[in-house]
């Protein structure tokens, strides 16, 4: 197996980060076309230095893969990366978030009323899943009914990121995403016709210049919310219960004291980060770690690999709630910082907080092999099977 395939495919790729980082810190991989980056320093730079590295990928592959993504703020570089932002910035911001918070602790509750009794559960699919995209479709105005189609193009958007990205061409990509746009056209017309007190209907009442945005821009927005928002913050949950539930004494410490848990969900971001990975184009010719990387060239920042470097942390392979400072790039760097960054943080806080109060003895199913998603750029697991004192 080649060793970037391998960071695909295994639950723990950090040895093999360690050993990139030291011997080949920035390495061209022929078969994909790109060049990977894997220290601290250079993976931020290349995240925040926009003007050298361009997000505008356009048609060329890469984690967007052209389609509903291409016109998104994800792949778009300024200044119209700063005009979509400012539309969106306000339903983010820390405040209008913290204003969500009463409903996400209704969700997570009601999750948990439906698996309690039952002794056991599977985490990703009765919790951590649908705790995200409930919270981003009434965000959006999307009907409870639809939700779980969500789940089939999102799954295949993800899966379709395998080894390094690269697209894999399957049909069932095309028709994924041909469908999401389909069913985000027919939203946005029903709310142009019928607007509501909805993100969606926001967009399409937003004017940049005296225009309003496109229909590529608005399906981008629609289907970027949709899958960043969700497979994200649910692998976030996964995660987190996961490195929890393998230190029991820090399960008994976070139930004792919720004020731990911030902290606590920051280190899983660092230590198990949700994205790894994030594609760039060099827009001139640059140097990075001697590398000499000419105009044109995809680069792949591997955030898993940065967040992991003995360069910037202290004992890196070691969970450590306490860690200060935790200068993580999980949520990216620079003008493409996670726009729902607080959000994802508000959800994990209250989640795992409902989670540990009302299940007490939560353990691993001891007997099942965990397996990871088969993903370069999403870093989390299929199934975590838990049981608990009924
Ligand atoms: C951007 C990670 C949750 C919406 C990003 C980027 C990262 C990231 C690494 C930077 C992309 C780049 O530099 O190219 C995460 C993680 C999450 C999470 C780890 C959960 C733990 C969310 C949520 C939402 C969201 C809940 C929305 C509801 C976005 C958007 C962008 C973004 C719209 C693009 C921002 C821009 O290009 O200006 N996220 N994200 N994310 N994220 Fe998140």
């Amino acid at each position: 197996m080649d060793p970037l395939t391998a960071l695909t495919e295994q639950l723990d790729p950090f040895p093999q980060y360690r050993r990139l980082r030291d011997e080949s810190p920035v390495l061209f991989d022929v078969q994909r076309e790109a060049w990977n980056v894997f220290r601290y320093d250079d993976v931020q730079r290349v995240l925040s230095d926009h003007r050298v590295f361009s997000s505008q990928l356009g048609g060329s592959g890469g984690q967007r893969q052209g389609g509903l993504f291409a016109s998104s703020l994800i792949s778009t570089d300024p200044p119209r990366h700063r005009q979509l932002r400012s539309l969106v910035t306000q339903a983010f911001t820390p405040r209008a978030v913290d204003a969500l918070g009463p409903r996400i602790a209704e969700i997570a509750e009601e999750l948990l009323d439906r698996s309690a009794g039952a002794g056991e559960m599977d985490l990703i699919d009765d919790f951590a899943y649908p705790l995200p995209v409930i919270v981003i479709a009434e965000l959006m105005g999307i009907p409870a009914v639809d939700r779980d189609r969500f789940r089939r193009w999102s799954d295949v958007v993800v899966s379709q990121t395998r080894a390094g990205g690269v697209p894999q061409g399957s049909g069932g990509h095309a028709e994924a995403q041909a469908e999401m746009g389909e069913y985000f056209l027919g939203m946005i017309e029903r709310r142009r016709t019928e607007p509501g007190d909805d993100l969606i209907s926001r967009l399409l009442a937003a004017q940049i210049e005296g225009e309003h945005l496109s229909v590529p821009e608005l399906l981008g927005f629609c289907a970027l919310l949709l899958v960043a928002g969700n497979e994200t913050t649910t692998n976030l949950l996964g995660n987190a219960v996961l490195t929890f539930l393998e230190r029991p004494h820090l399960v008994e410490r976070l139930q004792a004291d919720a004020d731990a848990l911030p902290a606590a969900v920051e280190e899983v971001l660092r230590f198990r980060s949700p994205v790894q990975s994030m594609y760039r184009i060099a827009a001139q010719d640059v140097t990075l770690s001697g590398e000499q990387i000419p105009a044109g060239s995809r680069l792949v920042a591997w955030i898993g690999s940065a967040n992991h470097d003995e360069r910037q942390f202290h004992d890196p392979e070691a969970f450590d709630v306490a860690r200060t400072p935790n200068r993580h790039l999980a949520f990216g760097q620079g003008i493409h910082f996670c726009l729902g960054a607080p959000l994802a943080r508000l959800e994990a806080r209250i989640a795992l907080t409902a989670l540990l109060k009302r299940l007490p003895g939560l353990a691993l199913q001891s007997q099942t092999a965990l397996e990871r998603i088969e993903s370069s750029i999403v870093f989390g697991l299929k199934h975590l099977p838990l049981t608990w004192e009924n």
